[in-house]
């Protein structure tokens, strides 16, 4: 923790990153260009769905109007409790345009101004986790911290350790295969079944040792990756809530709203292409009509981002944990 901190304030002075407190709790990722894409209307109602830091949402106030509104959510209460802090002064004054919710970003879709449903101009979704959770990660997020396996951003729903428990064989061997893609899925299920007749496995370091046992050293660091993502996506449910809330938001989004997606890895990534894929099409099959095979329809939503945006190398050199991202933008039609 110490040496990242001193790695970090080096690359300040090298590269003039601003001497800002908040940048030790996150830097975000393609900011400019992600809120470039979302602001529109600055008088609009927004929804950051992962405030984090607060690095997006303090970019999007700053790009608000006095009549705009944004609406920040993250499950996870030290972002919270941190970005509570870090807008204090927006949150105090008498016409705030910021509301902090300490929900799943599934709620997005729930929000209202008095009994009415809310337009909405646009939803950034900066997906996964920031470096405070895995730099003082206390809920297991990272191998390289030992602590409990729970993996909760939230306090419902089972934790890491509970499914590590009370999964089967095969039911484990297709977790590591569909969250994390990981080609030993079988191996490390089969020994953590063998490992847990002896002793449960409870803490990160437990589970570091027994892949660490099952795998060849030169795969130990892409496995513990993979297998430490596939639990996390599995205890917060993150690509049914990603799923979820792409497909309710489209129907809130304002005529020219934007939604502006920063995945991590490829599994989010192909939700939602495809999800942005399947509400910009302009034919569909046609059931009324067996002579035609398809038939014309208005598309719900036009993709600005025929590939996805990618940081710069300069951004990956200052940033490196901004490596996997990729940023999808769509527009309402
Ligand atoms: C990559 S960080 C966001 C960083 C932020 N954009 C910034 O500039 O500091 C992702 C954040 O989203 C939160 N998060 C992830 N999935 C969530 C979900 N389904 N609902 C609410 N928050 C979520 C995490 O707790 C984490 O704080």
């Amino acid at each position: 923790m110490a040496r990242k901190r001193t790695s970090r304030s080096l690359l300040r002075q090298r590269d003039s990153l601003p001497e800002r407190s908040e940048y030790d709790y996150h830097l975000p990722v393609l900011l400019k260009e992600s809120v470039d894409a979302l602001v529109t209307n600055p008088g609009g109602v927004y929804i950051d769905g992962t405030l984090g830091g607060g690095g997006h949402t303090a970019e999007i106030l700053s790009r608000l109007s006095s009549a705009g509104k944004l609406f920040s959510f993250d499950a996870d209460s030290h972002a919270i409790e941190q970005c509570s802090k870090r807008f204090a002064s927006e949150l105090e004054s008498n016409n705030s345009r910021l509301v902090l919710r300490h929900e799943n970003f599934k709620e997005a879709c729930s929000i209202k101004e008095g009994s009415d449903p809310l337009y909405v101009s646009g939803l950034l979704l900066d997906l996964g986790v920031s470096s405070h959770q895995l730099d003082t990660d206390s809920i297991g997020l990272s191998y390289r911290v030992n602590s409990r396996l729970d993996m909760r951003f939230g306090l419902h729903g089972r934790s890491a350790e509970d499914l590590l428990t009370t999964l089967d064989e095969g039911e484990l061997e297709r977790l590591f295969r569909l969250y994390g893609e990981e080609p030993n899925a079988r191996k490390i299920a089969r020994r953590i079944v063998e490992r847990r007749r002896a002793a449960p496995v409870a803490t990160t370091s437990d589970l570091r040792t027994l892949i660490e046992d099952t795998v060849p050293p030169f795969v130990h660091t892409k496995t513990l990756a993979r297998v430490f993502q596939a639990l996390r996506i599995a205890v917060n449910d993150e690509l049914g809530a990603l799923e979820h809330t792409l497909e309710c938001i489209i129907p809130m989004l304002a005529p020219g709203g934007r939604i502006v997606v920063i995945s991590y890895h490829s599994l989010e990534d192909r939700i939602v292409k495809t999800i942005f894929k399947r509400a910009s099409l302009t034919r569909v099959p046609d059931p009324d009509n067996p002579r035609s095979t398809t038939r014309e329809i208005t598309p719900t939503l036009h993709t600005l981002t025929k590939r996805p945006a990618e940081p710069s190398e300069e951004e990956i050199r200052k940033n490196p944990r901004a490596r996997s991202a990729r940023m999808r933008v769509a527009e309402k039609a």
